[in-house]
């Protein structure tokens, strides 16, 4: 039997990463194909350059097919500065007392969809969290038991549907299908969090270059998701006014030299850079650097606490925060997030993946692991061809159920 291959391509702020990957025993995740470019034409989340964007996706797509050997026709893509807004609703079906099956759960999670949405945004999750029969609440599983009412919690989050058009055209463009949209946030959770997390109530935080990702899990499932369109670029740009550096030198001064608290920064260090055109070497004080970084994450993370609030959840996080994405490796953000919070914080990285993993095996790539956990969810939809055989790569369902099992009951 034929192992499902899957695909992930996350359009990032900073970068594009193309990930292929293996499932194999219905358990591990092989990758065998990374394709990481820097990204154009994408500001905060959102494209605003078409051909340039296409173009990077297209280079980062390439990379993957080579390295992999796959050929990519279709992909699983991120999606983050799209103006996104989540709702809760309720789907109600009868049963006339028979055995609940697949059918009726679809019924009423297609009635959970009957709500009014504006014309200019689209439906992109429909994430079920419990269902109801004959009034009884707390039932996981439906399938199988009796009654003649079938009620299904769900949470719906939508997007701007200009956004996702875009992005749609800018990933064809590249040659690539669209076989489903996951919100950043959601596909980084999956990467990133564990099952005790998810379960005890935690908040992922995904710091990216131009957007600040949220998403609450509480008792296992999705509870809220947002993004916020602000990020580590506005860190640099930041750096580069206050320092008067061009913005590519202060990209690698924070990298090199940054750190998100200034009092764990001591008077006395000191750095040296030397800038295009300039015959000698400026000296800068670390303190004036840190001093200008902890005032914008010090902002980011006000606004992630703020987001916390909003959704209503702050006080069912006590698995606290999980920081990831790029931001996430700064020293000292652990710190200042868990300051300003007041949570329990950790830095998390995508887990349980083998194969390729030395270049994906850090925060930055939260997102494009959770990509290929999502896609398999959906694998049915997501098939493509080995460049060798031109045979198809047929997913085998019964071997993606015990993956299915612990991957949350999410719809697409
Ligand atoms: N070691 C580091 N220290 C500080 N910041 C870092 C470090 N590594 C990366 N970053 C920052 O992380 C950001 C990029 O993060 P990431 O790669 O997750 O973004 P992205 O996914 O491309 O963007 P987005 O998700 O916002 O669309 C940049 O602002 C970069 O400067
Ligand atoms: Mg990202």
């Amino acid at each position: 039997m034929e192992e499902p291959i899957v695909v992930g391509l996350d359009v990032g702020s900073s970068k594009i990463v193309t990930l292929v990957a293996r499932i194999e025993n219905g358990t591990t995740m092989r990758v065998l194909g990374v394709g990481i470019e820097p990204s154009q034409g994408i500001r905060n989340g959102n494209v605003v350059d078409i051909n340039a964007a296409s173009d990077a996706i297209a280079r980062s797509i390439e990379k993957a097919e080579r390295t992999s050997g796959y050929e990519i026709n279709s992909a699983i893509v991120s999606l983050a500065g799209a103006q996104v807004s989540s709702t809760n609703s309720k789907g109600i079906v009868g049963i006339s007392g028979r055995v609940i099956d697949q059918e009726d759960v679809y019924r009423a999670l297609d009635s959970a969809q009957a709500i009014a949405i504006p014309h200019n945004r689209e439906i992109i999750h429909v994430i079920q969290r419990g269902f109801i029969i004959d009034g009884q609440e707390g039932i996981r599983q439906p399938i199988g038991m009796h009654g003649y009412r079938l009620e299904v919690e769900t949470h719906i989050i939508t997007a701007s549907s200009s956004t996702i058009g875009n992005l749609r055209q800018c990933v064809a463009q590249a040659g690539i299908d669209v076989s489903d949209f996951v919100l950043n946030p959601l596909a980084a959770g999956e990467a990133v969090l564990t099952e005790t997390e998810r379960n005890l109530g935690v908040a992922i935080v995904d710091l990216g270059g131009g957007t600040t990702d949220i998403a609450i899990y509480v008792n296992g499932d999705i509870w809220y998701a947002n993004v916020m369109q602000i990020g580590g670029n506005h860190v640099s740009s930041d750096i580069a006014q206050g320092l008067r550096l061009p913005l590519d030198v202060a990209e690698e001064v924070k990298i090199q030299h940054g750190h998100a608290v200034l009092d764990d920064i001591g008077g006395s260090e000191s750095f040296n850079i030397v800038t295009f055109g300039s015959e000698q070497s400026t000296k800068i004080e670390r303190r004036e650097l840190v001093n200008i970084i902890e005032a914008r994450v010090e902002e980011i993370m006000q606004m992630v606490e703020q987001e916390i609030k909003r959704s209503g959840y702050d006080v069912m996080l006590p698995a606290g925060i999980v920081l990831t994405g790029g931001g996430a490796e700064m020293p000292g953000m652990r710190k200042l997030a868990g300051k300003i919070t007041g949570l329990p914080v950790r830095v998390g990285k995508p887990e349980n993946i083998v194969g390729l993993t030395d270049q994906i095996n850090n925060p930055a790539c939260a997102t494009s692991v959770g990509l290929l956990h999502w896609a398999l969810l959906m694998t049915e939809t997501h098939q493509i061809m080995p460049e060798q055989s031109g045979k198809d790569t047929k997913p085998q369902k019964a071997k993606a159920e015990g993956f299915l099992g612990w991957l949350r009951k999410i719809l697409p």
